[in-house]
């Protein structure tokens, strides 16, 4: 008969708790699945004696989660934790170290130390999964490791934070303002603890930052990763796209191209019809593109007890089975360090802004874009009762070098009444 596979679980919070309640609800199915069973041997978090909603009377009770992940009757150490360095980095590195697999959700972690902890795991001839710490329950992690393993992986986005896609989508349909969104949100407990790390798009990129070295076969580049948050992103500007038939999305992207690695997130204009233009409230959904399958698109819940315990126990029963991969699909030697695109792809852009409602002020305007030679496609100017005209401006493709010395200009025409609100159309 074979052994069971052994888990230490560091971190019983929202996902810990999860993955206790499948371990023990699906006990039977893991077995058949796996071949063994699965089993847990010793818990730890930062207080004992919380009512967890989960009895965890039957585990061994570690208070130091790198004992934990170092104890002999542990085979895989479970890290839940979060946090990119402190415990969660150091029990990773123990458990590594001293031979155990591991298996963790923290794509703050991941995107920041995730070279050294692969190395550390390949070194050692041990598993480091990682499903669950880029939209939740999407199995995209498997999907680019191993499904779409045999194609050039050309383009890989999406909408990877689930609590800035329920606050844009809220604001567009209840009519309230992104402040009043986000408070509802906080009270709802949809936010990180820092709120920064989701409306700052720094959650998202951390998990774009992942994906980007799994589909190309770069080393993790966190740094280079391009950021801008939610908190520009007014109820006129959702609206005013909604009218032109676009929505808005805070989109990550990353593209291999002859100038080198994008990698961006930003809230950005998309098609209102296509299916990230489509995407509701916390869901999550990631398009990828590859050279011989096209375009394949992956939407579900990326946050929740549920579906990331789901994703977690994945990975668990993929080291049970005995299947054992590179942790970037690729030996994380051979990864190569991408050079940083300098510019982004040209793309239209949204421009919105309150001009001083005088004579030649649109004008100004125009002539500043023509000297950036950035050609206007449509042009907006909406109605007003004061002295400031809403003017709305939809460019062609242009670079975002060539838009910054338009905006830079703009400032100096003395028409602009507020620094204007600049978003990318992305092309899906
Ligand atoms: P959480 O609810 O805040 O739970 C964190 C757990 O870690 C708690 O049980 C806490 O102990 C424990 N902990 C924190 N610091 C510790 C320390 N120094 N020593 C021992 N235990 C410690 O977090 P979560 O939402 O479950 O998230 C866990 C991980 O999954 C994070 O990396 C997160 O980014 C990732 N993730 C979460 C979701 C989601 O939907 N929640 C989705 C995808 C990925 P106490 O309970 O005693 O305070
Ligand atoms: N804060 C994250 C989100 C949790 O809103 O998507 C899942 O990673």
């Amino acid at each position: 008969m074979s052994t069971p596979l052994r888990l230490g679980i560091a971190g019983l919070g929202t996902v810990g708790v999860g993955v206790v309640k499948i371990i023990r609800q699906q006990a039977t199915l893991l077995q058949n699945r796996c071949g063994r069973e699965i089993t847990i041997s010793a818990v730890s978090a930062r207080t004992r004696d919380k009512d967890r909603g989960v009895n965890i009377g039957a585990y061994a009770w570690e208070d130091d989660p790198v004992a934990l992940a170092t104890r002999d009757d542990v085979d895989v150490f479970v890290e839940l934790m979060g946090g990119s360095d402190g415990p969660a980095k150091a029990a990773t590195e123990a458990a590594l170290a001293a031979g155990k697999h591991v298996v963790t959700a923290n794509k703050a972690m991941l995107a920041i130390h995730g070279q050294l902890l692969a190395g550390l795991a390949e070194a050692n001839d041990r598993a480091l999964r990682y499903e669950a710490a880029v939209a939740g329950g999407i199995p995209i992690i498997k999907s680019l490791g191993e499904g779409l393993a045999g194609n050039d992986i050309t383009r890989v986005m999406g909408v990877m934070n689930g609590s800035c896609n329920y606050i844009l989508t809220r604001m567009e349909s209840a009519g309230l303002t992104y402040e009043e969104v986000f408070d509802e949100a906080n009270a709802l407990g949809y936010l990180e603890a820092d709120p920064e790390l989701d409306v700052g798009g720094i959650d998202a990129a951390h998990k774009l930052a992942i994906l980007s070295a799994l589909a190309f076969g770069t080393r993790v580049d966190f740094d280079g990763v391009e950021i801008e948050g939610i908190g520009c992103v007014k109820i006129e500007d959702i609206r005013h796209a909604a009218d032109m038939g676009y929505r808005i999305k805070l989109l990550g992207v990353a593209q291999m191209t002859g100038r080198g690695l994008e990698q961006r997130m930003a809230p950005c204009l998309v098609p209102a019809a296509s299916p990230l233009g489509q995407l509701e409230g916390g869901t999550n959904m990631v398009v990828v593109e590859g050279s011989d399958v096209g375009q394949i698109v992956l939407r579900g819940a990326g946050a929740g007890e549920g579906p990331t315990a789901s994703a977690v126990m994945g990975d668990v029963c993929d080291i049970a089975r005995g299947l054992r991969l590179p942790v970037f699909g690729q030996p994380a030697d051979t990864l190569a360090t991408a050079p940083r695109a300098q510019s982004a792809t040209p793309a239209p852009y949204y421009l919105r802004m309150a001009l001083h409602d005088k004579p030649g002020a649109l004008a100004k305007i125009a002539t500043v874009l023509g000297e950036a030679g950035i050609s206007i496609h449509r042009m907006r100017q909406y109605d007003h009762t004061d002295d400031q005209a809403p003017v709305l401006i939809v460019t062609h493709k242009t670079t975002r070098a060539a838009l910054n010395q338009a905006l830079d200009a703009m400032d100096s025409t003395g028409v602009v009444v507020d620094a204007p609100v600049a978003l990318r159309i992305e092309s899906v």
